[in-house]
């Protein structure tokens, strides 16, 4: 394919809160949309992955207040966290947005005078309910129990000056559009769900700007007020492109979007305001926008504000990403919502990773290494039981290509793992030991060359989910990883003089019970207070020209005694270049007098004179003093007197 009859495929994450750290439920979202990006590429797409960080709003800036740093500062650090996770989970998005970026900033203000400009914002005053965790606004019949209805947190009483945006005025071109466009909202049931909770109520116009706070974009024609959190996040989807900027390339190449994936409690931002926004704007809109499931703990969304959060980098770092990948990907039904436990992980792992897939790639580079010296055979005449692996390898790219159209990871690796079970199968089936014993080297070689073409489709169609161990797995069998999916066209690709190499078990088993207990205790860790540690008082910081005023120099000891009726005080003439100083200095209790002279001190020489005990004093001899004892600080090698010390 050229580049220029590729396919396009843009897939967006949304972008994530700058505003506390990062748990597993937050990784569902990447990781799909990593698979289904990772998938499209090796399918022949050309493929923009977009992810990012929602960094304005009054909710950072209440969180950096309480951290005594600025917005800026703490949004920087959880950039840093994030960047972290996805590299260490292995997700390969083309393009990472902040929106505090320059570029965007500039763009959501030209999108603000654009919709100023045809008339879709007008000045008013709002008074109605603001959540701040999720930046929303409710109308008092929305609430539940008089609290946020999405996290059912406290709301409060906001009465502000606001731009509006005129959402009502798109409420009937909304409709039509998911009449004509029924797979824009999936699952379906999201759909009636936004039907009949929002639009059919009544949609009202949307307070599109703040005053009370100042952590945001400023309004270009009123910077009294900054642009509302949920604008300036959802035009981040244009504005990674360079829409409105000079360099509008990768805007023109992949708007619109083929896919937003999103978490259900934000679907309703994304099928209503966003679309009315670019209607506005007079821009397409996104193909479909997927609002899956919730991983929960327990009975509730897995979320820091309920403290049930599990930590996805310690687990990465018992079990590896893959582990992690396959679990998300696997184990959670799409679309609904799935219960995350310690144990379902393990269980999981040991099923599918270690014994499904572990076993075969073990047993089958273990028999080639027994019986072929480590070479892959080439194969003789398939009997029907080969010829039914080999359809059933055949067919799987293109199972695994609707489940993926259908958004449906767990399907896909339902059918990739069918080839893996079946294979397993056939090994007790056509038994190679009893082959090898009866000397029957011809059908021993087919089987062979059978079960490594099937570890070949299955690394290869497993390659967009758990990445890396495919990879091992290529090295294992002695073949490049493939960067796409041609070679699954026709069986029978591994060619002569390919060698395995066994090396390490893929996957350990785990030993759930004591592996549970290991994790228990980590979440008792983690969950304890921090111990505050006694706040020191800040130490008062000097400014490089604050410490240029004091003039150091050396000084050599001329002569020196003790001061009369004084335990503590010694009197020293020294010799400062062409000077003779006189100087006082309290190191009588750890200093004969003729132990000094001689020595070459470090003299502080513009310290305002002073008389101790009724002798002069022109400066100070540098000491240094741990409580016990008092030594006085020397130049390293030989200095001639009056040198600068700095
Ligand atoms: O909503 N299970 O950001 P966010 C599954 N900034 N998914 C979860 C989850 C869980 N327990 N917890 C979080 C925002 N997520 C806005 C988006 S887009 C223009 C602005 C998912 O950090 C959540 O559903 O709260 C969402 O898809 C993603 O993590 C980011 O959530």
């Amino acid at each position: 394919m050229s580049t220029k009859s590729k396919k396009t495929y843009y897939i967006t994450t949304p972008i994530y809160y700058s505003s506390g750290s990062f748990h597993l439920g937050h990784c569902y979202t990447t990781v799909i949309c990593d698979a289904i990006a990772r998938f499209k590429r090796m399918d022949g797409y050309d493929v923009f992955y977009l992810t990012g960080t929602d960094e304005h709003g009054q909710k950072v800036q209440q969180k950096a207040e309480a951290a005594g740093v600025t917005p800026k500062q703490y949004v920087d650090r959880l950039y840093d966290q994030i960047v972290e996770l996805w590299k260490v989970l292995g997700i390969s998005y083309d393009k990472f947005i902040r929106t505090t970026d320059g570029y965007h900033e500039a763009t959501v203000q030209k999108v603000y005078e654009k919709l100023l400009a045809s008339g879709d914002i007008y000045k008013s005053q709002y008074e109605g309910w603001y959540c701040t965790p999720c930046e929303s606004f409710w109308t008092e019949s929305q609430l539940v129990d008089g609290k946020c209805p999405d996290c059912g947190r406290e709301v409060k009483l906001q009465k502000e000056e606001s731009y509006f945006f005129r959402l009502s005025k798109y409420q009937d071109r909304l409709i039509k559009f998911y009449e004509e466009n029924p797979e824009f909202i999936s699952p379906k049931s999201r759909m009636n769900e936004m039907i009949n909770n929002f639009i059919k109520p009544g949609l009202k116009d949307l307070c599109i700007s703040r005053t009370t706070f100042d952590w945001g974009i400023k309004l270009p024609f009123d910077q009294k007020h900054v642009a509302y959190v949920w604008i300036d996040a959802l035009t981040n989807y244009i504005t990674a492109l360079g829409y409105l900027q000079d360099d509008h390339k990768l805007y023109d190449k992949f708007w619109p979007a083929d896919l937003h994936m999103v978490g259900k409690e934000i679907v309703r931002f994304h099928t209503i305001i966003w679309p009315a926004l670019l209607m506005a704007l007079d821009l397409p809109l996104p193909k479909k926008v997927y609002g899956h499931g919730w991983l929960l703990f327990g009975n509730d969304k897995m979320s820091k504000s309920k403290g049930n959060v599990v930590d996805p980098i310690v687990l990465a770092g018992r079990y590896g990403a893959d582990v992690i990948r396959y679990f998300l990907l696997r184990e959670i039904p799409f679309g609904s919502d799935g219960v995350y436990t310690n144990e379902a992980l393990l269980v999981r792992t040991n099923a599918d990773l270690v014994n499904d897939l572990g076993n075969l790639v073990s047993r089958t580079t273990a028999m080639v290494t027994q019986y072929f010296g480590g070479t892959i055979p080439q194969p003789n005449a398939y009997t029907e039981l080969d010829k039914e692996l080999i359809s059933l390898c055949e067919g799987t790219l293109s199972k695994v290509r609707a489940d993926i159209d259908n958004l449906s990871a767990p399907d896909a690796l339902v059918d990739i793992f069918k080839i893996i079970q079946r294979a397993n199968k056939y090994i007790d089936e056509t038994m190679p030991w009893a082959l090898n014993k009866a000397g029957d080297k011809e059908r021993l070689a087919t089987v062979m060359y059978v079960l490594c073409e099937c570890i070949r489709y299955s690394a290869t169609l497993l390659t967009p989910f758990i990445p890396s161990t495919s990879e091992v797995i290529f090295g294992k069998l002695g073949l490049p990883a493939p960067k796409n999916f041609t070679k699954l066209a026709k069986f029978g690709q591994i060619g002569s003089g390919v060698t395995v190499n066994k090396g390490e078990n893929l996957f350990n088993r785990i030993d759930v019970d004591k592996e549970l207990k290991e994790l228990d205790k980590i979440a008792e860790q983690q969950a304890k207070p921090v111990q505050k540690v006694e706040e020191k008082p800040a130490e008062e910081q000097i400014s490089i020209e604050d410490f240029a005023k004091v003039k150091l120099c050396t000084a050599k000891v001329l002569s020196c005694e003790k001061v009369a009726k004084s335990d503590k005080l010694l009197v020293f003439k020294l010799q400062v270049g062409d000077e003779i100083r006189q100087v006082v200095s309290g190191i009588a209790q750890y200093y004969t007098p003729e132990y000094m002279i001689g020595k070459t001190v470090v003299l502080v020489k513009n310290l305002k004179p002073a008389k101790i005990r009724g002798v002069d004093s022109n400066g100070m001899i540098l000491c240094a003093a741990d409580g016990k004892s008092v030594v006085f600080v020397t130049p390293e090698k030989e200095m001639d007197s009056g040198k600068e010390v700095r």
